[in-house]
């Protein structure tokens, strides 16, 4: 989507992975001033994005949306201005239909959703001072170009603000088997390739409620080619720190998202992070890669079942490779500067996790635990070919 906005993939904090709807804006600026305290936001991590459950069950009385009074006494301005003051960016939740996902299940009050207000919607949150909207389909019903109707009204509503807006789709709640099938990038900065990510590694699903880390990733790396600047596939909020991985699955998590130019938005409570977590979230090598100016997903090079080798290339014409075992054993993972589109003899290797580096005349190759990911940056010689093409095919839907 071409709105000046998320020409990188967008980094920041979401609150609905760790406190659903447990939030007030005690908890969001607790997490603003550590965010600037523990150094995630100079590493880019910017977006503060509050949530379903933050809103009043009624609009007022011309209609306007506001804050849920005793969990948001200073109202969304004054939370605005207040991250804005720290150099951070504010993200707020909202659904399309008659009520937010909570409000669907009976588990929030209200049917406050945007249908017949989207305009008026759009310029409360510009007034608000909002950076990032993060849109949640929540009915189950409705065409995938019922969709893409009501989505593109909420695009063309933040068009009309005047505030630049990010914009994140979410066509997968409760609405099943919808996202992947179709290209979203004439609609949305970003958009799920899924149902929610759950705090697991595995479950054994691949198309449904709830997916794993391994589950997403399978779904999302055929998707390389729809991701450009203005543009990314949406794999859902991180689950690093939230204790339901080890941490060789935790450093693969994060590298993945890194290396598929994913959104980089921690789900876990920043305020408490363990050391294994602060250094997954912290690595500047794999942001650095992330957040690359060319905003390319990397390309699959190679997976046999077990061993996946994924590429990316980068703005200075190095190329970051992945070798990812999906395998419940060590094992060598092995390709070439050639296959993932380096040419020439001589290459430098820099060890995304350690920053230790090493030469070579071709070979790439590492002995990676289960589930584990191994990250170089390659550079040096030429770089000949754009990662492979992704597999799976989307639709366009008629309009947009
Ligand atoms: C479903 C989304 O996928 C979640 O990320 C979250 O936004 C909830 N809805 C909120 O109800």
């Amino acid at each position: 989507l071409d709105n000046g906005v998320g020409r990188v993939p967008p980094m920041g904090w979401n609150s609905w992975n760790t406190f659903g709807c447990n939030i007030n804006e005690t908890l969001i600026k607790q997490t603003a001033d550590a965010l600037v305290n523990n150094g995630m936001r100079d590493l880019g991590y910017k977006y503060v994005v509050v949530d379903d459950c933050w809103m009043d069950s009624t609009r007022d009385s011309a209609g306007n949306l506001r804050a849920n009074p005793s969990r948001f006494p200073s109202g969304m301005k004054a939370l605005g201005d207040y991250l804005h003051a720290r150099g951070l960016l504010f993200g707020i939740y909202q659904a399309p239909l008659d009520r937010t996902c909570a409000q669907y299940f009976g588990s929030y009050p209200g049917a406050t959703g945007s249908q017949g207000h989207e305009y008026q919607d759009a310029r409360t949150f510009a007034s608000w001072g909002v950076d990032y909207l993060k849109y949640d389909w929540c009915s189950p019903t409705g065409t995938i170009d019922d969709q893409v109707r009501v989505f593109a009204l909420m695009r063309d509503a933040l068009r009309a603000s005047g505030r630049p807006i990010f914009y994140s789709i979410n066509s997968n709640s409760i609405h099943d088997k919808t996202g992947p099938r179709r290209n979203w990038s004439d609609v949305a900065n970003m958009w799920r390739t899924t149902e929610d990510i759950t705090n697991a590694w595995n479950t054994g699903q691949t198309n449904g409620y709830p997916m794993g880390i391994q589950n997403i990733v399978d779904v999302t790396v055929p998707l390389a080619r729809y991701a450009a600047p203005g543009g990314f596939n949406d794999p859902d909020m991180m689950e690093v720190g939230r204790g339901g991985m080890n941490d060789t699955e935790m450093r693969s998590h994060f590298a993945l998202w890194a290396i598929m130019a994913s959104p980089l938005i921690a789900g876990n409570d920043v305020r408490s992070m363990n050391a294994a977590t602060t250094t997954i979230l912290t690595n500047s090598r794999l942001i650095a890669i992330n957040q690359d100016t060319l905003g390319l997903q990397a390309g699959q090079i190679s997976f046999d079942g077990t061993r996946r080798v994924l590429a990316k290339r980068l703005a200075n014409g190095d190329v970051a490779v992945a070798l990812f075992n999906q395998g419940s054993a060590t094992t060598t993972i092995s390709t070439t500067a050639a296959a993932i589109g380096k040419s020439g003899s001589a290459f430098t290797l820099t060890d995304a996790w350690t920053g230790a580096t090493s030469s070579t005349t071709g070979a790439i190759s590492a002995s990676v635990p289960a589930h584990g990911t191994a990250v170089f940056r390659v550079s040096g010689g030429g770089t000949t070919e754009p990662p492979p093409p992704s597999t799976t095919t989307l639709v366009s839907a008629s309009s947009g």
